[in-house]
């Protein structure tokens, strides 16, 4: 099983479809090992964003990640980390497709609504940045009859 770190951006939580993008996830049988509501301070925007450090969307793209509560979470299944990026769709708006979560909801590439590890060396780096250890919460999936 592989981990992927997802962040919901403020726009989400303005907007009021954080419910609807979680759904998606759920819907795609994603475990879900973690998930809070927080405020990101600069420093922990900042060391996230760290590659883009000198670009010229780097300052709006920290403000804008610090300006309201992001939900933060990692999800689990097998490749995780390629499936959420097919489902959160390209980076540049104009190319997110319709169907995917940019492509249904994101009108601007630096203020797009939701972030995913692009790789697995990025999941490794993002997750204890944003979890403790004692904040995953492992579970097994139950009897089939629950479902
Ligand atoms: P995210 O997945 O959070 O990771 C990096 C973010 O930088 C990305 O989403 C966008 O918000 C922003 N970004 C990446 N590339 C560009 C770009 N070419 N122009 C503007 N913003 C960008």
């Amino acid at each position: 099983m592989e981990r992927t770190f997802v962040m919901l951006k403020p726009g989400v939580l303005h907007r009021r479809i954080m419910g609807e993008i979680l759904n998606r996830f759920e819907r795609k049988g994603f475990k879900i090992i973690a998930l809070k509501m927080i405020r990101m301070d600069k420093k922990i925007a900042e060391t996230h964003y760290a590659e883009h450090k000198g670009k010229k969307f780097y300052q709006e793209l920290v403000d804008y990640t610090c300006s309201g509560p992001i939900v933060a979470m990692i999800l689990e299944d097998k490749d995780a980390v390629s499936k959420v990026r097919r489902m959160i769709g390209s980076t540049n708006v104009n190319d997110s497709l319709p169907g995917t979560i940019r492509g249904d909801f994101a009108s601007s590439t630096t203020l797009n609504i939701v972030h995913a590890s692009d790789s697995n060396a990025s999941a490794d780096r993002e997750i204890p940045l944003f979890f403790k250890p004692e904040e995953m919460c492992l579970w097994e999936d139950g009897n089939q009859a629950w479902f």
